[in-house]
């Protein structure tokens, strides 16, 4: 009989790419993939703790959990991640029903991590953070059933300790990943159908760092665009202190890398980016920003914009918002600044008032949404390429996509056209309207 196993993912796309590892080694060992919790024998919760509404969350979902191990009967439960490798004790505290607790660098023991669970009567814990280099790093060569994109570690880690940030806690010391492990990886991916590709690192920037004889970033991009039968690639995420001239070029040069830039600015006050540990200043960042506009115009940028770190003034937030206008970001992800115990700034006075927080917030988030609007009239009456992922949200008989700019694209196909499958096709759409968050068009020409 086989066992079956579920993985419910949270947080960062590093997240994901974990929970593909889990269910590849569980595969391995002859688990399948169950479709809902109540289905499986084996329900992983893959955490995170950003902030603390995502910490919270792994409670409230463990709370609904606990209803299906009635009698000592239901799945194994076991939490995984980020919040995982912090708050081992705490998980186990309010859910003592819980039977496995591990981080991320246990996902290649999980096999043995289960059958302790099956074997003991206590809970299995594993959760310490390995030295440097000791781990390797697994190859995922898992695809669900026609995946059309899909995530490539090339580094785990981060050693900026940002004073806001827990993930240098969480997930340990920088770490690159051998350039030619990335590289057969991808070839892998491509070779099982997939046609983008994201790469993954807390900061790519620094890839290669302290390796001898391994690629920097943008000449890790170079090797990964030349890969045979890939059409697209991407990459987050990029601190802007370590953005160089060399990686912004790969944007023009490189013709499977895509137009579209995350590169977080966090705040718009020097004063603020100072005391967060990010060394540059907003004028370094539009010097960088004027840079890339220069050399590769039609690149979209997105960025991540943080809301009431400690001792931020009204002030401080008009440079944010003064920011919004200068640099003009095609999107946008934004947040109150949420505590994190053990970094640095939780040492500091949380003392910009909830409500003044939510204000900023709604403030910066209406203005940027006009902004955001005002990039996607850009593309009114335009022919874009879209790569097909699935079908509309709104519309199961109209099918969706990404631009390479990273636009969502609901599609309908040509009036009086057969239904043709489009699932992981690249297709030219032209767009006919604009709606506030995603654009809608219609097939013209043959799926590629
Ligand atoms: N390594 C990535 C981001 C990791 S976390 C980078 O450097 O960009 C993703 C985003 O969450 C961050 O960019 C930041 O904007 C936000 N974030 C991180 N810690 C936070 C905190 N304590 N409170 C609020 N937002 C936070
Ligand atoms: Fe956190 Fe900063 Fe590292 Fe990003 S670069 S993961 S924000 S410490
Ligand atoms: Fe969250 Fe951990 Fe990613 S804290 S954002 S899942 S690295």
């Amino acid at each position: 009989v086989y066992r079956r196993v579920y993985v419910r993912t949270y947080g960062c796309q590093m997240n994901e790419y974990d929970s593909a590892l889990m269910l590849q080694v569980l595969e391995e060992a002859g688990y399948l993939a169950a479709e809902s919790a109540e289905e499986a024998d084996l329900v992983i919760l893959n955490t995170c703790s950003v902030r603390q509404k995502a910490e919270e969350k792994v409670y409230s979902d463990l709370g609904r959990l606990k209803a299906l191990k009635r009698n000592g009967a239901g799945p194994r439960i076991a939490v995984a991640g980020c919040v995982a490798r912090h708050r081992a004790e705490q998980i186990l505290a309010a859910a003592p029903f819980v039977d496995l607790v591990f981080g991320p660098d246990a996902i290649p023991n999980l096999p043995q991590l289960m059958e302790r669970v099956e074997t003991g009567a206590d809970p299995v814990l594993a959760t310490g953070i390995p030295d440097r280099d000791q781990t390797p790093f697994l190859a995922l060569s898992r695809v669900a059933p026609r995946q059309v994109s899909a995530f490539v570690t090339v580094m785990r880690g981060c050693d900026r300790f940002c004073t806001y940030c827990i993930v240098p806690y969480v997930r340990g010391r920088e770490v690159s990943r051998p350039s030619d492990a990335v590289l057969a990886e991808v070839a892998g991916l491509v070779g099982r159908g997939v046609r983008e590709v994201t790469l993954l690192g807390q900061n790519v920037n620094s890839y290669g760092r302290g390796h001898a004889g391994e690629p920097d970033f943008p000449t890790l991009l170079d090797r990964v665009d030349a890969v045979p039968g890939l059409d697209r690639l991407r990459f987050v995420t990029s601190h802007p202190h370590d953005c160089t001239p060399a990686l912004m070029e790969r944007f023009a040069s490189l013709e499977r890398l895509c137009e579209y830039f995350h590169l977080p600015l966090q705040a718009g006050s020097d004063a603020v980016l100072a005391r967060m540990n990010r060394r540059y200043t907003a004028a370094d960042y539009l010097e960088k920003v004027d840079y890339l506009r220069r050399i590769a115009p039609r690149v979209h940028l997105s960025s991540d914009l943080i809301v009431g770190f400690p001792g931020e003034t009204e002030e401080d937030f008009a440079r944010t918002m003064e920011m919004l206008e200068r640099v003009r970001f095609d999107s946008l992800f934004s947040f109150k600044y949420s505590p994190r115990e053990g970094t640095r700034a939780a040492d500091l006075p949380d003392d910009v008032p909830e409500e003044v927080k939510l204000r900023r917030l709604h403030e910066l988030q209406a203005r940027q949404d006009e902004l955001s609007f005002q990039s996607l009239q850009g593309f009114q009456d335009r022919t874009v390429e879209v790569l097909v992922e699935g079908t509309s949200k709104r519309d199961q008989h109209e099918w969706m996509g990404r631009t390479r700019s990273n636009v969502v694209v609901n599609l309908a196909e040509p009036q009086g056209s057969p239904a043709v499958d489009l699932l992981g096709r690249l297709v030219d759409v032209r767009i006919e309207r604009i709606h506030r968050h995603s654009l809608h068009g219609v097939m013209v020409g043959s799926p590629r």
